[in-house]
């Protein structure tokens, strides 16, 4: 038999999953990741509590799959994106906390680049809107704030990462400083037309290009784990940022092939192809996983409260025990009576991009119950996603392609059938839950196995994804028009007091 396994290290926790050739689960393994608040708006990890968490996982897998690291051909990595270490090469010690692609400590010197006229330059080469969420001014952070941190990365002494280096370089003892295209393209800091780190932006934002990690295929040899950490040396073989990776496990190879992650917010991408495209309507360009030296690009949106409204329904009005609660409670009316509540806890992403306004409901009358309210929480999940979906076909046919015909839906909230069936109805297309909802330790694990020959090609791949379930759009486009209408008209009501 042949065995992957995908080191998948997520913000809130660090799984490994043993897949077989058939991209099947074949055991699993998960810790939680303590989160670190040090002041309002700051949001850090200990990067030693990642690598210890992330590799007694890996040996926790193997162990409930009763299998040896010389049973497995090759392992993947997948993570949260941006997050940012930077540690010395001598000691392999981080110099700080990782921070984490949550925090806006960067946020002062993002107006300081945009004062400085770079946000178009910074567009251009990295397909980004100038943000605190990537990781080029979490670097320049450290390199200014921690005692002699600049003076010894001038000295070429420190190495910076997103979680799939650091993992790397704890995997191989500091063989291997390497990260993968679609990691590179969360910084800030690559030019994603030449698959190279851009020096222009190395300069402007003040980090030495000594630092940076060589920059590789998502599909490639990597190098090999050192022997002892899992019993044998094993090939790394694919590494991909979790988003592009979710994207790849769906099997999303082509222009025009969408997939929703359904987690604490939502992120949908497009693959567009081997054209890079800016967005006229608020998305991101980013790098998808590439197995060949080739360029390839998706848009990206993202949802930053999505199944997270239902842990507020729980914690903060309290109108259910239990996350599993919502979907009865909801089901118990019809629909929503006519609220609409929108999220907007923390402002609101694309393709809104309002950082100030705050949460909202609206439509009440003296015979809304919580129940209309819990409704309205989920179905905030579909429409915010809806309204990402269509700035995405519009984006599509403004570059003379044709809208989005389908969407691949994975992530936590995906198994809820009501969400998923309204998710149908707004968008008018088939939502399509897949047999494998674990996409993106799925996505790492196929990256891996191209390069190890354990699969050909992205065809083979694509003839491996199978729908566990189609949810087919039941709704008129007018009555679906005029649900995108009434919450169009809620966001509106979100500004700031
Ligand atoms: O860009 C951030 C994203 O990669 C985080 O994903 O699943 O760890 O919340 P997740």
């Amino acid at each position: 038999m042949t065995y992957l396994l995908a080191l998948d290290q997520g913000t809130s926790s660090s799984r490994s999953i043993v897949f077989d050739a058939q991209g099947r689960v074949v055991s699993q393994a998960q810790q939680e990741l303590p989160q670190i608040y040090p002041q309002p708006g700051w949001v850090e990890h200990d990067p030693m509590e990642i690598w210890r968490g992330q590799l007694a996982t890996a040996q926790q897998a193997l162990a409930n799959a009763k299998l040896k690291a010389s049973d497995v051909r090759a392992i993947g990595i997948t993570n949260q994106r941006e997050t940012t270490v930077v540690w010395n090469r001598k000691t392999g010690l981080p110099i700080h906390n990782a921070i984490v692609w949550q925090d806006r400590r960067g946020e002062p010197m993002c107006a300081q680049l945009r004062a400085q006229g770079h946000a178009d330059l910074i567009r251009s080469r990295t397909g980004l809107i100038v943000d605190s969420y990537f990781s080029g001014t979490k670097i320049r952070w450290l390199l200014d704030n921690v005692a002699g941190a600049r003076e010894q990365a001038q000295r070429g002494e420190l190495a910076f990462g997103t979680i799939d280096s650091w993992l790397m370089w704890q995997l191989t003892q500091g063989a291997v400083h390497a990260t993968d295209v679609s990691n590179a393209s969360r910084t800030m800091l690559f030019d994603v037309h030449t698959n190279e780190w851009s020096a222009q932006l190395l300069d402007v934002m003040g980090v030495p290009a000594s630092m940076m990690p060589k920059v590789m295929a998502s599909s490639a040899h990597y190098g090999e784990t050192t022997a002892s950490l899992l019993g044998a040396p094993v090939m790394i073989g694919g590494v991909a940022g979790d988003q592009q990776a979710a994207l790849f496990g769906q099997a999303c190879f082509t222009e025009g092939m969408a997939k929703n992650t359904y987690g604490t917010g939502c992120f949908m991408l497009m693959h567009t192809g081997s054209k890079f495209q800016l967005s006229t309507n608020g998305l991101l360009t980013t790098s998808a996983a590439q197995v060949t030296p080739r360029t390839e690009f998706a848009t990206e949106g993202s949802v930053f409260v999505g199944g997270a409204v239902v842990q507020w329904l729980r914690d903060g009005l309290r109108a259910i025990e239990g996350s599993g609660q919502v979907q009865s409670l909801a089901e118990s009316v019809p629909d929503s009576g006519g609220v609409m509540l929108v999220p907007a806890f923390t402002g609101l992403g694309a393709p809104y991009w309002r950082p100030d306004a705050r949460g909202t409901i609206t439509g009440l009358t003296r015979g809304t119950t919580v129940a209309h309210i819990a409704r309205a929480a989920l179905e905030s999940i579909a429409y915010q996603s809806c309204a990402l979906l269509q700035a995405m076909s519009r984006d599509a046919v403004a570059a003379g392609a044709a809208p989005v015909s389908e969407l691949r839906v994975d992530g936590g909230a995906c198994v809820n059938d009501l969400l998923m069936q309204f998710q149908a109805d707004l968008l008018g297309i088939p939502v399509v839950r897949p047999a494998v909802t674990e996409t993106t330790a799925l996505g790492a694990a196929y990256l891996a196995g191209l390069a190890a020959g354990v699969f050909r090609n992205t065809q083979e791949l694509a003839a491996l994804w199978q729908a566990q379930r189609r949810f087919m759009p039941a709704l008129s486009r007018g009555d679906a028009a005029g649900l995108m209408d009434r919450w169009e008209h809620a966001v509106r009501q979100t500004t700031a007091a």
